[in-house]
């Protein structure tokens, strides 16, 4: 497949990090936790679409709903009431989100926001911070990857990153130093990082930034595209107890289809009504899919599912258990690794060093993180190699175990090789 895919897609694939050696994976079907490659195999799955998957493949009530919106259209380009009662679900789980656009990823919805903070307070630049990844819109496709002062892509020009300033995670005097010569519309942050290691935020840093942000008048943005709806029915804004201005939503919001949503409080999502504010003042929105009856039926779904927190804090407790295990896994077999991650989500990086940003990550010994996830691959565990792993309410204890004893099996082989 890979031979042929090479002819017609780019790097063989339809997205760069999908790609690794010696070719990538090519799934036939996959159902609840598991995938099942072209070969006949079957995997438990850990990447979960991009931690997308929080209820695993196709649960029954999302496929139910999705079936039966099918026969009443797919694609309507049209208000409708699906997208409003999506809309005030998100309000219900999620306070500040008093107001939501949708968008079709979260890359679109980061970009809107971002525009949507310029327009309301009437500045240019804008934060992120190194190793955050908000997708590949321009202005924000800057400082993911260390060296952080390299541009990350060919075709980005001056003009699109040059009001983007670049601040380091965790070190909140840094970023006020930083800042304090310059007028911000906003800072986008992920509360836990996510392609950047699965590495949290202190909470101290968090509170003291969105002090911060509030005496400057900046909007304080959290891109919840992977924490929302995970770590807590109200996202990491209701785990760390941080309340962010605006709110990016992608991944599970969608119940397994394309999406993307920025939220706020209705005084500032104000600014995208264009009865209120005119031309000049008013910030521009919109899309062919935007909230689709699709994405909308099996996004409400899921978060019906969600609602209650039940599920989530079980994931928790197993996401807890994980990082326990494997760190002890690791440390009996003298092998130096820290495991990152919150909730339900972890990774692990090869070093002695405690990791608090994704400088200190991008140190650790990558090649052995890639042959750990290579090795779980071949005993029937996937994870996509070097990411973040992820747990759905579909693993089975069965599914826990086999990630155990593939972790031992490796952490074993790696002791004895390193020996030698
Ligand atoms: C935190 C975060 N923000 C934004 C994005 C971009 O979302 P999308 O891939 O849907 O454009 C991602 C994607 O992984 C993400 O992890």
């Amino acid at each position: 497949m890979y031979e042929r895919a090479k002819n017609v897609l780019p790097l063989g694939v339809s997205y760069g990090i999908r790609y690794f050696e010696p070719y990538p994976f090519y799934t036939a079907r996959a159902k609840g936790s598991k995938l099942y490659d072209v070969d006949g195999n079957e995997y438990v799955d850990f990447w979960l679409g991009h931690t997308s998957l929080i209820l695993g493949h196709s649960p029954a009530e999302v496929v139910r709903a999705v079936s039966e919106q099918l026969r009443n259209g797919t694609m309507y380009g049209t208000s409708h009431e699906l997208e409003i009662a999506l809309a005030e679900q998100v309000a219900r789980m999620v306070p500040t989100a008093e107001m939501t656009r949708f968008t079709n990823s979260g890359t679109e919805a980061n970009m809107y926001a971002t525009r949507l903070a310029r327009a309301y307070t009437g500045k240019d630049k804008i934060g992120k911070f190194e190793g955050g990844w908000h997708g590949g819109y321009d202005a924000l496709h800057v400082g993911v990857k260390p060296p952080f002062n390299i541009p990350e892509s060919a075709g980005l020009t001056t003009g699109a990153v040059q009001d983007t300033i670049v601040l380091p995670f965790n070190e909140l005097d840094e970023v006020k130093k930083r800042l304090r010569n310059e007028r911000a519309a906003s800072i986008v942050m992920e509360q836990v990082l996510g392609a950047g290691g699965g590495i949290p935020a202190d909470r101290e840093f968090l509170k003291g930034l969105r002090e911060f942000c509030s005496e400057k008048d900046i909007l304080l943005i959290f891109d919840e595209v992977i924490t929302g709806f995970r770590l807590a029915p109200g996202g990491a804004q209701q785990y760390f107890g941080v309340k962010p201005d605006v709110t990016i939503f992608g991944k599970i919001l969608g119940g397994g289809f394309p999406v993307g949503a920025f939220c706020a409080r209705s005084e500032i999502m104000e600014r995208l009504d264009s009865h209120v504010y005119d031309r000049s003042r008013h910030s521009f929105h919109g899309g062919t899919f935007t909230a689709n009856p699709i994405t909308m039926t099996a996004g409400m779904a899921t978060l019906k599912i969600l609602e209650d927190g039940q599920l989530i804090d079980r994931l928790n407790r197993l996401g807890q258990r994980i990082r326990d295990r494997v760190g002890e896994t690791f440390e009996t077999n003298g092998i130096a690794a820290q495991v990152t991650g919150v909730g339900s989500l972890f990774n692990v990086h090869f070093t002695k060093k405690l990791v608090k940003d994704a400088v200190t990550a991008s140190k650790a010994d990558r090649n052995r993180l890639f042959d750990y996830h290579l090795n779980l691959i071949a005993d029937g565990v996937f994870i996509l190699p070097t990411h973040n792993a992820a747990l759905s309410t579909a693993h089975s204890e069965q599914d826990i175990e086999k990630f155990f004893s593939g972790t031992e099996k490796y952490a074993k082989q790696s002791k004895a090789m390193h020996r030698k």
